[in-house]
């Protein structure tokens, strides 16, 4: 037998989609309420279109940005331990795509992992990476569900019982919903668990200012790049017209509130169209656009147990520069 036709015989079936056809967003509407709002916001889901996610892989190459790196090495150094704390056959619901390193190392590193469900509301990004994923694990039954993550998601079940399901999400992500939608998402990913589950959550952590602030203003341009992507998406698809060389990207941390707080800010006076309807800039005006979450234990101990979870296992990078936490139902 030739080695394609030996290749064929090993392709994994293709993975069973759980569609719950999540309605599009309406990206239009949101962009409306957000310039009506005061102060203007816009919300930072809509970064990722293509080239949005291209920037957004740019920026976890940039020196300043280690986030993604000492996650990824974190993972690596603590994977013994995280098997362990987890046991035998789990069933692994990913929050988010999960193409990537991270969840190579977690479904690989894991005792007999029996199932991994990815949980993302991009039908093209989950199929993708699942294909890729079934390829490189073709013991663990693939399960995606085309969802949005932030409500309480059925799980399908997979052939072989699962021991507990694991929830897993890693990147920090959960820094950019404000406090009562990191508590709602904690909530509904606990119910999501169950009982006997558990959740391996990576946070970003407080540290030097200076630092933190180069992390999203790197050297290179790539977040101010990714940030003002936006308005491109926008004039695409809400019929505006924003003239980006009007806007800046900036990105403070806010000591008070232990996070980065990203803006585009209007260079002058001006006015803007979105779908006919006008909106007024003052010159320096910001239009919030990101929160990204620093966090202390207290902060995310106090997060988990408005969710009904408590942490079972911290693991801290080098010079805590990055956490993963276990946790389990209170
Ligand atoms: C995806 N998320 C955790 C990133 C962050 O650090 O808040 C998104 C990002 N925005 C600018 N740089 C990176």
């Amino acid at each position: 037998m030739n080695s394609l036709a030996r290749h064929a015989l090993h392709r994994p079936a293709p993975p069973v989609l759980l569609d719950l056809c999540p309605t599009p967003d309406d990206l239009r509407g949101d962009v409306i309420a957000g310039l009506s709002s005061d102060p203007k916001t816009l919300p930072s889901k809509y970064f990722y279109d293509a080239r949005g996610s291209q920037l957004f892989e740019e920026i976890t190459r940039q020196p300043e940005y280690d986030l993604t790196r000492t996650e990824i090495a974190l993972l690596q150094a603590s994977m013994r331990d995280i098997r362990e704390a987890v046991g035998a056959e789990a069933h692994v619901v990913e929050y988010g795509s999960g193409s990537g390193r991270k969840t190579q190392l977690l479904l690989g590193g894991l005792d007999s992992a029996v199932a991994y469900t990815p949980v993302e509301i991009s039908r093209e990004m989950l199929l993708e990476s699942t294909q890729r994923l079934a390829y490189a694990f073709p013991e663990v039954q693939m399960l995606p569900v085309c969802a949005d993550f932030t409500r309480p998601v059925p799980i399908p079940p997979p052939l072989q019982p699962a021991a507990r399901r694991l929830a897993f999400f890693p990147g920090s992500t959960l820094g950019n919903f404000d406090e009562a939608a990191s508590v709602e998402l904690l909530a509904a990913m606990r119910e999501t668990i169950g009982d006997d589950g558990r959740a391996l959550i990576g946070i970003d952590l407080l540290k030097d200012v200076a630092e933190m602030e180069a992390a999203y203003n790197d050297a290179a341009g790539v977040t101010a790049a990714f940030t003002l992507n936006l308005l491109a998406r926008i004039n695409r698809e809400a019929g505006a017209d924003f003239d980006r060389r009007r806007f800046a990207h900036r990105a403070v941390f806010s000591p008070e509130r232990s996070r980065i707080e990203t803006s585009i800010v209007s260079r002058c006076a001006q006015v803007v169209h979105v779908a006919g309807q006008a909106f007024h800039l003052d010159a320096g005006e910001p239009i919030h656009v990101e929160i990204s979450h620093k966090y202390t234990d207290a902060h995310f101990d106090a997060l988990a147990a408005a969710a009904g979870l408590r942490v079972a296992h911290r693991w801290n990078a080098p010079a805590d520069r990055f956490g993963l936490r276990l946790l389990e139902p209170a």
